[in-house]
């Protein structure tokens, strides 16, 4: 009763204030979007995956909660004020992994942070209480990335030389702080009773702000995928998975190597959608939000084959963990043509000999973990599948056209199989047989012969067993 018997801040307030939040959980989404392809090291490029999707999961119910605080035209999809745009253009032009992850896990979600604790310090908990329940569930989500931001900072405050100069991440740092301010983040625009009413003045009484330090040049989206030295012969097609998966000859045990292989080679899915947002940006925002869960979803696919290798006791870094699926979408596709290729790929999982085929040869291959992984594997396809129905296929007539037109898209996708080749790009070495001895060991099992010999590689088939109709 002593917090809700005082006054609070007024509906104009609260709007200006979640605005500037949502603003920057909006930005923030899209910042650690662009950075997921370029990004090698692999533990950042899923992180990246899941912040940007928490905060595109924050930025939504901001946008919901605004929309429901009478405020039409609600001007969500505005550019953000001066300080929060130089900070945020800033930070988007960050030079290097080591200076953008200290800018925003020691500087800008901190700052996040303060304001959605100020917001709830200061908002009146009886009138404003829908507002309150959404703050505190960002902050759940925030505290998450902060906590995952202080253990990466901490790891580099033990190397030498530092993987960035503190003195200049200390001043840059800064300088986001000053901007930040003067946005009037950090204290929304709240102000005790009897202050000066004009709704600028705590703005307009900021230092102005420092001199563009990165961002004087526009930012640019590198759509060149890139890994970390775990992932070795990124241009190896030597093993075709698709086509030991369907060979009913081999058991299902052994095709549960080819399944964790499949879901650790969907990195290359993120890496791929992330420059779809990035060139759709202007898009609706319902379609950003739709995508960056798929983009999260895809990378935790990911993390499932890395996390069942580990289960089974195979070094995955020893399997080549190819990158040429979003290597060649991003540089030879339009962004229409990219997702017209996903939609296709992941319309044609849908059939019985698709995602419930993966899932029953791990329900009976003995790995329980396998069986669980396939299991919601298969449940977020289903979603992508619904996804791609909502906002890819609404341009054509129908289905069909829809279907047709991703199938001649990923048609026109050279393969260049045989340029890796004779560019000595790689040998496409076959992994398989190597992969196969080491889990035949853990299992200790005799390997079959038949299963060794297997040899079936993407000089000819891309993965969904079609000839490649390109030169090579
Ligand atoms: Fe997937
Ligand atoms: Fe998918």
């Amino acid at each position: 009763m002593n917090q809700a018997i005082q006054p609070g801040m007024a509906v104009e307030e609260c709007v200006a204030w979640l605005k500037r939040l949502h603003t920057l959980f909006r930005d923030l989404h899209l910042i650690l979007v662009g950075r997921i392809t370029s990004e090698p090291c692999f533990e950042l490029k899923t992180a990246f995956s899941l912040h940007a999707w928490l905060c595109a999961e924050q930025a939504t119910a901001l946008r919901n909660r605004v929309s429901e605080l009478r405020e039409p035209p609600l001007g969500l999809d505005l550019p953000p004020e001066p300080g929060l745009a130089w900070a945020l253009d800033e930070l988007r032009a960050a030079p290097g992994t080591a200076l953008f992850c200290t800018a925003l896990y020691g500087a800008v979600l901190p700052t996040l942070r303060q304001s959605l604790v100020s917001y709830c310090a200061v908002s009146q908990p009886l009138a404003d209480a829908p507002s309150l329940r959404l703050v505190r569930h960002a902050l759940l989500d925030l505290d998450d990335m902060l906590d995952f931001g202080r253990r990466l900072l901490l790891g580099w405050e033990q190397l030498a030389p530092p993987p960035c100069d503190p003195s200049l991440a200390s001043t840059w740092t800064g300088e986001l702080q000053q901007a930040f301010s003067a946005s009037g983040l950090l204290a929304g625009t709240h102000r005790p009773p009897g202050a000066d009413p004009s709704p600028d003045s705590t703005i307009a009484r900021q230092p102005p702000l420092p001199a563009r330090r990165f961002s004087q040049t526009p930012w640019q989206f590198d759509p060149l995928p890139r890994r970390d030295a775990r992932f070795r012969d990124p241009y190896n097609g030597g093993v075709n998975p698709e086509a030991f998966l369907y060979d009913p000859a081999f058991l299902a045990r052994d095709k549960t190597l080819m399944l964790f292989y499949k879901r650790l080679r969907e990195i290359d899915v993120p890496e791929m959608m992330a420059s779809i947002l990035v060139e759709s940006r202007d898009k609706p925002w319902e379609f950003l939000h739709a995508m960056t869960r798929q983009l999260w979803d895809e990378a935790r696919h990911s993390l499932m084959g890395q996390v069942g290798f580990v289960a089974l006791g195979i070094d995955w870094t020893q399997i080549p963990v190819n990158f040429t699926w979003s290597l060649n979408l991003n540089t030879q596709l339009t962004a229409q043509e990219r997702h017209a290729v996903l939609f296709f790929i992941e319309q044609g999982l849908m059939p019985r000999t698709g995602k419930r085929f993966e899932w029953e040869v791990a329900q009976q291959s003995g790995v329980p973990l396998a069986a669980t992984f396939q299991d919601f594997d298969w449940a977020d396809e289903v979603l992508h599948a619904q996804i791609g129905r909502e906002w890819y296929v609404t341009d054509f007539p129908d289905l069909n056209h829809a279907l047709a037109y991703g199938d001649r898209c990923w048609s026109r996708v050279m393969s260049h199989w045989r340029e890796y080749l004779d560019q000595g790009l790689t040998q496409h070495h076959n992994w398989w047989p190597d992969v196969y001895r080491q889990a035949c060991q853990v299992w200790n099992t005799p390997p079959d012969p038949g299963t060794l010999a297997f040899r079936e590689n993407y000089s000819q088939l891309r993965a969904d067993l079609k000839e490649f109709s390109s030169s090579d």
